[in-house]
């Protein structure tokens, strides 16, 4: 007896120590000690012995089944390190991968170029104003001094919402709507998205522009040419510029204001039609029938105004040529724009 429980005893150790997964461990633990496992078999024969033997037997059955309930354990602690190693040096990360990148967002260009010179008016003491997209012919046409037959009332340029009604077509009401609430002397400017019904390479039906108004005691074409010349200077360097008369029912006299071609310095390209000029904005002094219309008396106050394509100012500022480019909405356009 002694000699089956010393054989079972090294056999199973061997075969323990020999098991390489944790399915091997519970089959041996069930060929020892499950229902008919060879030491659960061996502790029946205990009946068979006398009541002397039976104490040492059981004794060393027990020890027995000691020895390989410990060594089974060890042996599954061991085997799921090892599992528990190769899983994790499988799960390695690879920090050498190129990452993903980040998609960082930008500004549209028409909005940075807006920032931009509101930044500058700021600077020079302006105040910025906005009034509705939607907006009476009152103060779109009427308080500006723009005559009932003009034909940029016409309905083939502007977009009629109702007879009195208009999407407006530029954002001198705003200047109107602004002169209305407040009393001189002040300088403000209004950037906005305006409309017109055109379509091609330079005309697109809503487009934005920046305008401006300053009214005080004393406000003349001098302080016009001071501030609009400065203003260039801070949008495209150095560079010359010149006026030249023009006309707009709200303000007489009127000029439009040019710039140096910022492509060919003024020798003449096909940007600036070989003039060596880019028209930048229109101005003048405040037609005193506009000043009347609001309320001040133009032998009081006088003012200047002007006003901007935002496009165009864009894309003169970063040459680019097709403006419908702006509302296309191509990324790998957009993407150009730090
Ligand atoms: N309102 C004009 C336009 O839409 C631009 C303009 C010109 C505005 C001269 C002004 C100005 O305030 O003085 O074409």
């Amino acid at each position: 007896m002694k000699e089956t429980v010393a054989t079972i005893r090294k056999t199973s150790l061997e075969s323990i120590e020999k098991a390489t997964s944790m399915q091997e461990i519970e089959e041996i633990r069930i060929k020892l000690l499950g229902k008919k496992g060879e030491i659960t078999e061996l502790s029946k024969q205990m009946k068979g012995l006398s009541q002397e033997e039976r104490p040492l037997f059981g004794q060393t059955l027990n020890e027995l089944r000691d020895v390989v309930t410990i060594n089974l354990e060890t042996k599954k602690e061991e085997l799921k390190n090892i599992e528990k190693n190769i899983r994790i040096s499988k799960e390695v990360l690879d920090i050498t991968l190129p990452g993903r990148g980040i998609e960082v967002g930008r500004e549209h260009p028409i909005t940075e170029t807006t920032t931009f010179l509101k930044e500058i008016f700021l600077n020079m003491g302006f105040d910025i104003s906005e009034g509705p997209e939607i907006e009476k012919t009152e103060y779109n046409f009427d308080a500006l001094n723009i005559p009932e037959a003009h034909p940029s009332r016409d309905w083939q340029d502007t977009f009629y919402i109702k007879e009195n009604e208009v999407l407006r077509t530029h954002t001198s009401p705003v200047q109107v709507r602004y002169m209305l609430e407040n009393k001189p002397p002040f300088r403000m400017i209004c950037p906005g998205k305006v409309y017109r019904s055109d379509y091609d390479v330079s005309h697109t039906p809503m487009f934005h522009q920046l305008e401006g108004l300053m009214v005080g005691d004393n406000v003349s074409f001098a302080n016009l040419k001071a501030i609009l010349t400065e203003f260039v200077k801070k949008v495209f360097g150095e560079t010359k510029v010149r006026f030249r008369p023009h006309f707009f029912p709200f303000t007489e006299p009127s000029a439009e204001m040019d710039v140096e071609c910022v492509i060919c310095k003024g020798d003449g390209c096909r940007l600036c039609k070989n003039s060596g000029w880019l028209e930048i904005m229109g101005c003048g002094m405040v037609d005193p029938e506009v000043l009347k219309a609001v309320g001040y008396d133009p032998e009081e106050y006088t003012g200047f105004a002007f006003g901007m394509g935002l496009e165009r100012v864009t894309m003169l500022r970063h040459g680019i040529d097709d403006l419908r480019a702006f509302f296309e909405n191509d990324v790998r356009f957009l993407r150009q724009f730090k």
